[in-house]
């Protein structure tokens, strides 16, 4: 009897206040060699309690006004990781952040395909004329991975990109909204919110 082959089905969506506990807990429950080797300065992470307290703070603020917008990514239903956005300047540009949080789930293109979804949610919701991410330069996965997702190298630099982060070199890559034009006819809009 043939065995039927099925591609997981990816999406993208926006946080709701539940999805911001896995994502915590993702970062606490990593081991810190793993969390250094993403450009993370582990005595900067805040305890779960009040972590949690200021991500869901930052959730009922307005666009323009929030510290963080969140995107969960979504494969086959489950919950599987997520992007966010900071230095968001609605019409112009924010930073992008990306993280598949099951290790046995990284290198086998999802990531990719998530990227792109994501991309182009952001770019349509907050009018972004680009997307900007800065991944820490000996973090491969992500540096293999944006140019897959249609981001270009722009330069090498030493900066300490996130409030979470130590001083590092970073790789910055830039998406360009009209580099982004295939990406959203992917985009499952069934699941994008009707207003901002
Ligand atoms: C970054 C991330 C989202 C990418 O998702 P993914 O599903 O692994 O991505 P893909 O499989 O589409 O592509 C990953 C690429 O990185 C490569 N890669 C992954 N780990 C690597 C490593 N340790 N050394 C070299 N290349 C590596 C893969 O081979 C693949 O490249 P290829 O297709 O040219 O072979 C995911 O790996 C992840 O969440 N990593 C941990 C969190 C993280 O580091 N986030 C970035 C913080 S700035």
């Amino acid at each position: 009897m043939p065995v039927a082959s099925r591609k997981p089905s990816l999406a993208v969506r926006p946080f709701e206040e539940s999805d911001y506990g896995p994502m915590v807990d993702y970062f606490l429950d990593s081991e810190p060699l793993v969390l250094t080797g993403m450009g993370i300065d582990t005595r900067k992470m805040l305890g779960r309690e009040e972590w949690l307290r200021h991500l869901l703070m930052d959730h009922q603020k307005p666009d323009a006004q929030r510290d963080r917008f969140y995107l969960a990514w979504i494969r086959d239903d489950d919950l599987v990781g997520h992007s966010s956005i900071n230095q968001i300047e609605l019409g112009k540009e924010a930073h992008f952040h990306l993280h598949l949080w099951k290790a046995d789930m990284r290198g086998a293109g999802v990531g990719a395909e998530l990227v792109r979804l994501s991309a182009a949610f952001y770019i349509e919701r907050f009018g972004f004329k680009r997307l900007v991410c800065e991944p820490y330069a000996n973090n491969p996965a992500p540096n293999r991975v944006l140019p897959k997702a249609g981001f270009r190298f722009v330069k090498r630099y030493r900066t300490v990109p996130t409030t979470l982060s130590f001083e590092q070199d970073v790789n910055r890559f830039e998406l360009d909204a009209d580099d982004c034009t295939g990406s959203t006819l992917s985009v499952d809009h069934s699941i994008m919110p009707t207003s901002s």
